[in-house]
C-alpha cells in the first residue's frame, strides 16, 4: 500500500465565515491530517456542512460531519451529525484519514493503527465529497456510482430526508460530552414498528411505544415491511408503520436535525441559520420519567415541567455515582431472607415498571405481602386497585427498576426493608436534568408562509417553561394508557364497543330531533340522547363550524386518545356537511355548578374534597402527562361533571378551540380571551403569555367556591367591577377572613355542616389561595397541587 500524502487536488475555497482554505473533496491517494484539522476540512458546496477531525476531548479527535461553525464560535458538539469513530477517538498527533488507491477509506490513529474503515474497494478514480444535505459520499468520478455514504451509517442523528431503514439505527451518545454509544436505541423492530429501547449494562427494555400497548393500540401498522422513515425538510416525519408527526414549526424553512439524545428522548432541533441557537421543535417523550433506566436501578424519578426531572434513591438506598445517575442506587443494608426481619414501607403513587416476579389478579394485602416474604428475591410489591373489576391486584418485584412518582398512578408500592432501621427518609440527593430543561421554542408561522400553517398560529412563545397553549399539540399519536390503571382498562372496553363515527340521522333519532337540551355554552348546545346501543349520551352540537372536515377529524382523533378516569369519555362524533357533533358519556349527577347551587345538599365535605383532588389529577394529566399537552382554559363548575359516585369528570376541553380557530388565524397567539368571567387568570386581562398556570388559577377559584359555596361571579356583582379587580372579590374576602381566628367557620359553606376534617380543610384553603396568586410563577403546578392534597390522605 502506498500512502501518497499529497494535496495536489486541493481546491481552495474562500468562505464567508471561515477565512481558512478548505477542500471540496478528497481524491484517491490523498489524506486529511489531524494536525491541520482547522484547514483539512471537506466542505459542502454551499458551506452548510463540514467533514473532518472534530476535537471531542483533550488531545482526542473523531472524524465527523458537522454543521459548519463560524470561525469565532466556540465549537458546539450539538452541531455534530455523524461520526466515524465514536467509540475510539484518535490521537491529536499523526492521525490521518486516507482515501487509499484501492478505494478504501481508512482512519489511522497516531500513525500506528487503523480504527475505522469504509471497507470499500475500487480501481476506478474516486472522490470523497460532502453533499449539501450533509451526506458524505464516496463515488466514482465517472458514472457516479456510489460506493459508500455516511447516510447509510447514522450515529445518533438523522438529517432531513435521510432515511431510517431496516439496516440502520440511531444510538444515543453516552452523555452530552461523551460521544461513545450510550444506552438508547431507535430502530425498526422485527414487527416493522419503530421503537425505542433502553439497552443498559444489566437490563434492556422497550419504553416507546408504551410496551403494554399492542402495536395497533399505539396507532401503528405492522404489516408494511418496507421499514422506512424520514423527516422531511419542512418538519414532517413519516414512517412506514404509519407513525407520523409534525414539528411545532412545521413548514418553515429551517436547518433541522433529529437526534436520539443521551437521555433517551428523540428530539427534533431547528434553527434559522448558523448564527442562531438550536431549539427543540419536537420531542417524542414528554414525561422523561417514562424513559427506562433514566435514574438507574433502585431509584425514583419525578418530573416537574418547570424544574425538569429529578432522580432520588429509594429509602434505604444510596446513590452509586453522583455524577452519573444511570448507575442507580445500592442498598444501605444487607438483604435477609428471614421473614420476621422484614418490614414494608408504603410509597403512595409510586410505580415500578417491569420485573414482576409474580402476579395475583385478585389479591388481599396479606396474600400479597406473604407472597413477597416467601420469595427471598422479592424486593417489594405493587398493590393496585382495579376499579372496573372491583379487585386488588398484586405484583411482586425482584428488581426495583424504572420507578417513578406520577400524579395519575393510583396504586401503592411497598418496599421491603429490614426491621429496626430508620430508612424512612429518602436520601435527599437528587439531580436536575439539564437536557429536559431545554425549553420548547414555539414560533409563529409567518402569515405569508401558507394557510397550511394556521395550525400553528396559536403557538405562543412561552417565556418560562414547557407549557403549551390551549392547543392539542400533535406530538405523538399514542394512546396514553397505563398498565395498571383502571381508567385504561375501561378505555379498552370502549375501544371494543367502538369509538365511532355516527351519521347525522342516527344522532337525530338518538336525540329525538335534538329536543332534550341539557346544556348550552359558547361552543354549542348539549342534548341528552340514547344511542342505538341503548347507552345514554350527551350529544354536543357545535355551532356553525367553518372548520374543514380533515382538521376536525384530526382533532377528534387526538381527543379520543386522551384517557383519564377524571376526564369525560368521548364515544364518537359526526361530521356531515356543516354538522360537527361530539358524542360523550352522559353524567347522571350533572355538573358541579348544579350540585353547588342545589337545595338538597348533595355535596358533603368528603365529596367536595374528592372532587378537588380528582380535578387536580386530571389537570396534572392534561398539563404534564399525556402526550399532547393541553390547557383547558375554561375551568369552572359548569365544566366539572359528576358521575354516579360523585367523582369529577372534566368536560368541554378543546371545544372552545374547535369553535374559535377561524377567529384566531389573523393574530399571533390568542386574539380572543378565553374562559369565563370570574374564573379567569389575570394573564388574560393583562395580555401576558398564557401558560398552564391559567388553569391553576381557575382551579383555585373553583376550589374556593366549593369551600365557601359562594360564586365568584355573584361576588362580583355586589362589589367592585372594573377589569383590573376582575375576580378578586371572592379571593380577597377569603384572604381577609383567614386573618381572623376561627376563620374556617366563617368562610365555610353552611351546606357542609360540621362534619369536616379541619386539617384537610386548612390545606385545601391554603392550596386554593396559592393557586390564585396574581403572579403566575408563585402558583404551584397541578402535580404539586395533587401532591399537597394527597399528602394529608
Ligand atoms: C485538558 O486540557 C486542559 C488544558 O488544555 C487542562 O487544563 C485539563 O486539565 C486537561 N484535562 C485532562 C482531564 O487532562
Ligand atoms: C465514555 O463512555 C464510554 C462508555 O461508557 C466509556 O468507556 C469511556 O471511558 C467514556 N469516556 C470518557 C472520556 O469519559
Ligand atoms: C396507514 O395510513 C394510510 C394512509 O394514511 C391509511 O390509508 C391506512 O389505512 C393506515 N393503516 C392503518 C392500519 O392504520
Ligand atoms: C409502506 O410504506 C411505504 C413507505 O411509507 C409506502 O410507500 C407504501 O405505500 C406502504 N405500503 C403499504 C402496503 O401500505
Ligand atoms: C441569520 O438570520 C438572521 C435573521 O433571520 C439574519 O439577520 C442574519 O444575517 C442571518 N445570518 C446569516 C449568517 O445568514
Ligand atoms: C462516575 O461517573 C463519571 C462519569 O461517567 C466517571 O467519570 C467516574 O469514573 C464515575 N465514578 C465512579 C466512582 O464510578
Ligand atoms: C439495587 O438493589 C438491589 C437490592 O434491592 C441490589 O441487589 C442491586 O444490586 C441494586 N442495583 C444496583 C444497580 O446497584
Ligand atoms: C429470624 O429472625 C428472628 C428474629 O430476629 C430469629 O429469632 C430467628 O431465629 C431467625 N430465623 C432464622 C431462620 O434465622
Ligand atoms: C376475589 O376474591 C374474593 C375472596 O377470595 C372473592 O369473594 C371475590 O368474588 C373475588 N372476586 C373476583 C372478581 O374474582
Amino acid at each position: 500500500m502506498v500512502f501518497k500524502i499529497s494535496h495536489i487536488f486541493l481546491i481552495f475555497f474562500l468562505f464567508p465565515f471561515q477565512c481558512s482554505s478548505h477542500l471540496s473533496s478528497l481524491k484517491k491517494g490523498s489524506s486529511l491530517s489531524v494536525e491541520k484539522h482547522a484547514e483539512d476540512v471537506i466542505v459542502s458546496s454551499k458551506g452548510t456542512f463540514s467533514a473532518g477531525f472534530y476535537q471531542v476531548g483533550n488531545n482526542s479527535f473523531s472524524f465527523a460531519i458537522w454543521f459548519t461553525e463560524m470561525q469565532n464560535q466556540t465549537p458546539n458538539p450539538a452541531n455534530i451529525v455523524w461520526m466515524a469513530n465514536r467509540e475510539q477517538p484518535v490521537n491529536g498527533k499523526l492521525s490521518k484519514l486516507f482515501l487509499l488507491n484501492n478505494g478504501n477509506i481508512l482512519l489511522l490513529d497516531a500513525g500506528q493503527h487503523y480504527t475505522w474503515s469504509s471497507n470499500t474497494a475500487s480501481d476506478a478514480p474516486l472522490e470523497l465529497y460532502l453533499k449539501e444535505d450533509g451526506n458524505l459520499v464516496l463515488r466514482e468520478l465517472q458514472g457516479s456510482t456510489i460506493l459508500w455514504q455516511s447516510y447509510d451509517f447514522p450515529t445518533n442523528t438523522l438529517l432531513p430526508n435521510q432515511p431510517l431503514t431496516r439496516y440502520t439505527k440511531l444510538v444515543s451518545s453516552r452523555s452530552q460530552s461523551n460521544h461513545s454509544s450510550g444506552f438508547y436505541k431507535c430502530f425498526f423492530d422485527d414487527n416493522n414498528i419503530i421503537r425505542l429501547d433502553y439497552d443498559g449494562p444489566d437490563v434492556s427494555s422497550t419504553y416507546w411505544p408504551p410496551p403494554w400497548l399492542l402495536s395497533w393500540e399505539a396507532g401503528r401498522f405492522n404489516y408494511n415491511s418496507s421499514r422506512i422513515a424520514f423527516l422531511d425538510s419542512l418538519g414532517k416525519f413519516i414512517s412506514s408503520d404509519n407513525y407520523t408527526f409534525s414539528t411545532y414549526d412545521y413548514g418553515m424553512v429551517m436547518q433541522r436535525r433529529l437526534s436520539m439524545d443521551s437521555d433517551g428522548n428523540i428530539r427534533v432541533y431547528s434553527r434559522k441559520n448558523l448564527s442562531k441557537n438550536w431549539y427543540v421543535s419536537w420531542q417524542v417523550v414528554h414525561d422523561p420519567c417514562t424513559i427506562h433506566g433514566i435514574c438507574g436501578a433502585n431509584s425514583s424519578c419525578i418530573y416537574d415541567p418547570n424544574m425538569g426531572k429529578k432522580c432520588s434513591c429509594l429509602p434505604g438506598y444510596k446513590v452509586k455515582n453522583h455524577s452519573d445517575w444511570s448507575y442507580g442506587c445500592e442498598p444501605l443494608f444487607d438483604f435477609t431472607c428471614n421473614r420476621s426481619e422484614s418490614t414494608f414501607l408504603k410509597l403512595q403513587g409510586f410505580e415500578l415498571f417491569g420485573y414482576d416476579n409474580n402476579f395475583v389478579q385478585n389479591s388481599t394485602y396479606k396474600i400479597c405481602e406473604t407472597s413477597c416474604l416467601q420469595d427471598c428475591n422479592c424486593k417489594g410489591f405493587q398493590y393496585t386497585y382495579a376499579e372496573d373489576k372491583g379487585i386488588f391486584q398484586c405484583f411482586t418485584k425482584i428488581q426495583l427498576l424504572n420507578g417513578r412518582y406520577s400524579p395519575s398512578f393510583q396504586g401503592i408500592t411497598y418496599l421491603r426493608l429490614p426491621k429496626g432501621n430508620n430508612f424512612y427518609k429518602q436520601e435527599s440527593m437528587s439531580v436536575k436534568d439539564h437536557v429536559s430543561l431545554v425549553h420548547l421554542h414555539k414560533d409563529y408561522a409567518r402569515k405569508q408562509t401558507s394557510h397550511l400553517f394556521r395550525l400553528f398560529l396559536w403557538l405562543t412563545i412561552v417565556v418560562g417553561g414547557l407549557e403549551l397553549v390551549c392547543f392539542l399539540m400533535v406530538c405523538g399519536f399514542l394512546i396514553k394508557t397505563r398498565k395498571n390503571s383502571s381508567a385504561n382498562q375501561h378505555s379498552y372496553h370502549l375501544t371494543l364497543l367502538g369509538f365511532r363515527r355516527y351519521t347525522y340521522s342516527e344522532l337525530k333519532v338518538a336525540t329525538k330531533n335534538f329536543s332534550n337540551e341539557i346544556g348550552r355554552g359558547g361552543g354549542g348546545v348539549v342534548y341528552r340522547g340514547t344511542l342505538p346501543d341503548q347507552r345514554d349520551a350527551a350529544i354536543k352540537r357545535l355551532n356553525e363550524a367553518k372548520q374543514g372536515e380533515g382538521e376536525f377529524l384530526a382533532e377528534v382523533s387526538i381527543i379520543e386518545k386522551l384517557n383519564h378516569m377524571n376526564l369525560i369519555e368521548m364515544w364518537g362524533y359526526c361530521v356531515e356537511g356543516k354538522h360537527r357533533i361530539l358524542v360523550y358519556e352522559y353524567m347522571e349527577n350533572g355538573s358541579l355548578a348544579e350540585n353547588l347551587s342545589s337545595k338538597t345538599n348533595t355535596l358533603d365535605w368528603t365529596k367536595r374534597y374528592d372532587i378537588a383532588l380528582g380535578t387536580a389529577r386530571v389537570l396534572a394529566y392534561l398539563h404534564e402527562e399525556c402526550l399532547e399537552w393541553i390547557l383547558h382554559c375554561d375551568i369552572k363548575p359548569q365544566n366539572i361533571l359528576l358521575d354516579s359516585n360523585f367523582q369529577p369528570k372534566l368536560a368541554d376541553f378543546g371545544l372552545s378551540k374547535l369553535q374559535n380557530r377561524n377567529n384566531l388565524d389573523n393574530s399571533s397567539g390568542f386574539s380572543m380571551i378565553r374562559g369565563t368571567r370570574g374564573y379567569m387568570a389575570p394573564e388574560w386581562i393583562f395580555n401576558l403569555p398564557i401558560t398552564s398556570k391559567v388553569d391553576v388559577y381557575s382551579y383555585g377559584v373553583v376550589v374556593l367556591e366549593m369551600i365557601t359555596g359562594k360564586s365568584p361571579t355573584m361576588m362580583n356583582i355586589e362589589g367592585v367591577d372594573g377589569e383590573g379587580t376582575y375576580n378578586g372579590r371572592l379571593i380577597t374576602w377569603v384572604r381577609e377572613k383567614k386573618r381572623s381566628t376561627c376563620w374556617v367557620e366563617q368562610i365555610l359553606d353552611p351546606a357542609i355542616g360540621n362534619n369536616y376534617d379541619l386539617s384537610k380543610m386548612e390545606i385545601l384553603v391554603r392550596v386554593a389561595l396559592d393557586c390564585v396568586e396574581e403572579d403566575r410563577d408563585i402558583r404551584p403546578t397541578m402535580s404539586q397541587v395533587v401532591e399537597m392534597l394527597q399528602s394529608c390522605e
